[in-house]
């Protein structure tokens, strides 16, 4: 019988079907195509009688070795047997999902605190295309069954938890259940966490989508995405058919990428939750900081749903200067230590200002209802020494004045 292994061990060792050949770590294959031995034998892979590659764009032993081990990890200890598709991006993911999946008039049921490119995906392109989009407040579960109750053609609801850049959380177990009564599918974009530390499949999403340029890579030298499903017809069918038709394929050199990331995924997702803790600590006794939004902090609004959901706390958190938007500035230009960059999960601290960067395209107003200040500041926890880090940040928190 075989063993099953850990979640550690998935990570760093190679895909189950090590069939091509023996190579100890994962091959690159850099070919657009793939040639046959007959003409018979093209006929059959390209009919489906037989297995086997074509096309760069169709799929590639490097992406499928890659796409089969985010689906272990994303399912991992589940029961389930899920379909994975790799693209080219986080935002490739999600809107192969919402091409794959709905019908023009079909409505998104959406919160307005997202990721900014999402939202914007969903306003001005996804919607003018035929696909409406709601924004509501997910928390507020009675106004989620009034918007499904009156509207048909919700067709999915899409969240992320905790949301970025407020670390704001929703019950995914009780949101689903509620989705699901009305004939609903729920997404979840799952980047901030990663399945170390939560697995909305286990709350009963029917869909993961991930940036994997973020904690999954965690390197920062690669962008892609995937998408991961347990209608296995959908994922095998319609899914896949999007990705190859719209062409938002990944390709093997960003897929190999994400593998090697994927080997150290645990260990650094543990030391990104200690150092972010840490930091968030001590922002919070910081006397120039108004507030921390960090999951982990006991004065977090969403502390106990995100202890249900998460295994650990993550390596996100945002926060809130006495001073506003000045005071900010004045901090991100004293920083020496951590890295101004408008991306998140790598192994180095990053800071961002989402008001003029991730979210500068959401229209002010949904913004600030949604606590996206024009002051909050992001910062993506690496997993240097803390104490390089805490040091950087007290030092530009005293450039500040009083
Ligand atoms: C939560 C989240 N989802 C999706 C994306 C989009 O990912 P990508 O930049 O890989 O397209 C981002 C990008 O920052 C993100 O933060």
């Amino acid at each position: 019988m075989k063993q099953s292994i850990g979640f550690g061990s998935h990570c760093v060792h190679r895909g189950p079907d090590r069939s091509t050949t023996r190579s100890h770590t994962t091959p690159i294959y850099p070919t657009s195509s793939f040639d046959f031995a007959t003409l018979e034998q093209g006929q059959a892979i390209f009919s489906g009688s037989e297995k086997g590659h074509l096309y760069g764009r169709f799929g590639n032993p490097t992406i499928d070795e890659v796409a089969e081990k985010l689906g272990i990890l994303e399912s991992f200890a589940l029961d389930l047997e899920v379909g994975t598709v790799l693209v080219s991006s986080g935002m490739a993911a999600i809107s192969t999902l919402m091409l794959a999946c709905l019908q023009p008039g079909d409505t998104i049921l959406t919160q307005g605190n997202l990721y900014g490119g999402t939202t914007e995906l969903f306003r001005s392109l996804l919607a003018p295309l035929g696909f409406p989009v709601h924004f509501t407040d997910l928390k507020d579960m009675e106004g989620v069954q009034q918007v499904l109750q009156t509207n048909p053609r919700v067709k999915l609801l899409y969240f992320e938890t905790p949301a970025n850049p407020t670390m704001a959380c929703v019950d995914m177990e009780a949101l689903t259940k509620l989705a699901h009564s009305y004939g609903c599918r729920v997404d979840a974009d799952n980047t901030f966490c990663t399945p170390y530390i939560q697995q909305p499949l286990a709350f009963g999403v029917d869909f993961v989508v991930h940036s994997t340029t973020k904690y999954l890579n965690g390197h920062g030298n690669s962008v892609a995405g995937c998408i991961i499903g347990r209608d296995l017809a959908l994922m095998q069918d319609s899914v896949f058919r999007t990705m190859k038709l719209a062409g938002t394929n990944c390709n093997p050199w960003d897929a190999w990428l994400i593998s090697n990331g994927l080997k150290t995924l645990p260990l650094r997702m543990e030391r990104h939750s200690e150092n972010a803790m840490r930091v968030a600590h001590f922002l919070e006794s910081h006397p120039k900081v108004e507030q921390v939004n960090y999951v982990g902090l006991l004065s977090h609004p969403d502390h106990q749903l995100a202890q249900k959901q998460m295994k650990r706390f993550g390596g996100m958190l945002s926060f809130e200067l006495t001073g506003g938007l000045e005071s900010g500035e004045t901090f991100m230009r004293s920083l020496a230590f951590c890295i101004l960059a408008p991306t998140m999960g790598d192994v180095d601290t990053l800071v961002m200002h989402p008001a003029s960067m991730s979210h500068r395209n959401v229209p002010r107003a949904l913004r600030l209802e949604n606590e996206i200040t024009d002051g909050l500041i992001r910062l993506s926890v690496g997993i240097e020494n803390i104490e390089d880090i805490l040091h950087d940040l007290s030092q530009a928190l005293a450039t500040i004045p009083s």
